[in-house]
């Protein structure tokens, strides 16, 4: 009697345990599933990322590199394209700052993981109109110039540190695997999320100021670049605008959004295909181009175009 019931028991438990995970678990489609790939195949991936994004935000605000900060920590061809932004001193100390702490960030990958220095630098592209192209700024008159003036810098620096870093881990970290590499991508996810939400802050502040020398508003901008990027990643609404639909708000409530979110705030998560659409500004994982004209360096993005060259 008493293992007949337990039967019925487990029984009952698994039909519940289905029918909640058919019910929570949507079918992720195929552009959007993440590659299989190890620990450190997704931290080598990380890695261009970090580099791409310090040696913008060093070049942008203090036209230094990696290698000035720390020699040999990286090897590779010179980014081309990035000129010093006209940032006001204490804007460029703290773009500055977020530069320095991303090669820190670069050095504890060196130190916790086996990737050895110097690690590989793609090719990087920051020229001025690669941003455009990629945010669809490219039909404005004059040019769209994220060196010119310094909204244009927060309009660039916000998705970038969004879409690269921090969705990027929000996806990886739950598979990485080892308590110190899971706190090194921790570190450095919590990092970028906290310099995005610095850029989102200083937009937020002049949301509806118009950005010299356009007519169009911050909040505008803002909804076009996030509209941009995400019809680029291919996996739904991930960008968000600073003024957004009440369906887009948190809780339903507010068409304030200083910090997007998915449906319950939690914050947006993107694979690196995804990541590579944006980077590449192609909308195509396996086509390289804009920021990263030869793709990135390593294991993870070797298996991800390594179906197209076996058709
Ligand atoms: C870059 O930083 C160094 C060290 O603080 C400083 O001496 C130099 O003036 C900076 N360059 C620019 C262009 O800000
Ligand atoms: C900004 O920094 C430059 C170079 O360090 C300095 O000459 C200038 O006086 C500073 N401007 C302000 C407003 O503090
Ligand atoms: C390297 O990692 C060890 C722990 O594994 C830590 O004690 C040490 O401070 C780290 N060194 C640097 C330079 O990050
Ligand atoms: C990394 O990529 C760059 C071009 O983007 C290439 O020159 C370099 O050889 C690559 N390094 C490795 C180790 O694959
Ligand atoms: C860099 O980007 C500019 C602007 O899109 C483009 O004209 C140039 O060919 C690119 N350079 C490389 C090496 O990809
Ligand atoms: C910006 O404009 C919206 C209406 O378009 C308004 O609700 C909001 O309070 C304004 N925000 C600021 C910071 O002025
Ligand atoms: C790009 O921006 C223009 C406005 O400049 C807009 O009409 C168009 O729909 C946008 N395209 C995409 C793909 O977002
Ligand atoms: C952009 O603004 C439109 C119109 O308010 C809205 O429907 C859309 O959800 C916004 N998109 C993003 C990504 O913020
Ligand atoms: C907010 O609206 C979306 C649909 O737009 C819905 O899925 C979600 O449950 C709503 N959230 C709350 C807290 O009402
Ligand atoms: C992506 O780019 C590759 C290489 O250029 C090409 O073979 C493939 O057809 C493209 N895929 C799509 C969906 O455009």
């Amino acid at each position: 009697m008493a293992s007949r019931s337990c039967l019925y028991v487990v029984l009952l438990l698994l039909a519940f345990q289905s029918t909640v995970i058919k019910a929570t678990v949507p079918v992720v489609p195929p552009q959007c599933r993440p590659v299989p790939a190890g620990t450190l195949a997704r931290i080598e991936f990380l890695a261009n990322l970090v580099i791409g994004v310090a040696e913008f935000f060093l070049r942008s605000s203090n036209g230094t590199g990696i290698e000035d900060i720390a020699p040999g920590l990286v090897q590779g061809p010179v980014p081309i394209g990035a000129t010093l932004a006209t940032l006001d001193n204490a804007t460029r100390a703290a773009v500055r700052q977020f530069g320095l702490a991303l090669v820190g960030n670069l050095r504890a990958i060196v130190n916790v993981t086996s990737l050895r220095a110097p690690l590989p630098r793609p090719q990087l592209n920051f020229t001025a109109g690669v941003f455009a192209n990629i945010l669809n700024l490219s039909a404005l008159t004059p040019p769209f110039n994220v060196y010119g003036g310094q909204t244009q810098f927060f309009l660039v620096a916000e998705p970038l540190t969004s879409s690269l870093i921090q969705y990027y881990l929000a996806q990886v970290i739950p598979s990485i695997a080892g308590i110190p590499q899971q706190q090194l991508v921790t570190g450095i996810g919590l990092n970028a999320a906290a310099q995005h939400g610095y850029f989102r802050t200083r937009l937020n502040a002049i949301v509806n100021i118009t950005v010299p020398p356009y007519t169009i508003t911050v909040a505008s901008f803002t909804n076009t670049t996030a509209t941009a990027v995400n019809l680029l990643g291919l996996c739904g609404v991930k960008n968000e605008g600073l003024i957004v639909p009440l369906p887009l708000g948190a809780e339903n409530r507010t068409t304030t959004n200083v910090i997007p979110g998915d449906v319950n705030s939690l914050s947006p998560r993107r694979t690196e295909r995804e990541t590579l659409r944006i980077l590449h500004g192609t909308g195509n994982a396996t086509r390289p181009g804009g920021i990263f004209p030869s793709g990135p360096n390593g294991t993870l993005y070797r298996l991800v175009i390594v179906p197209l060259r076996l058709s």
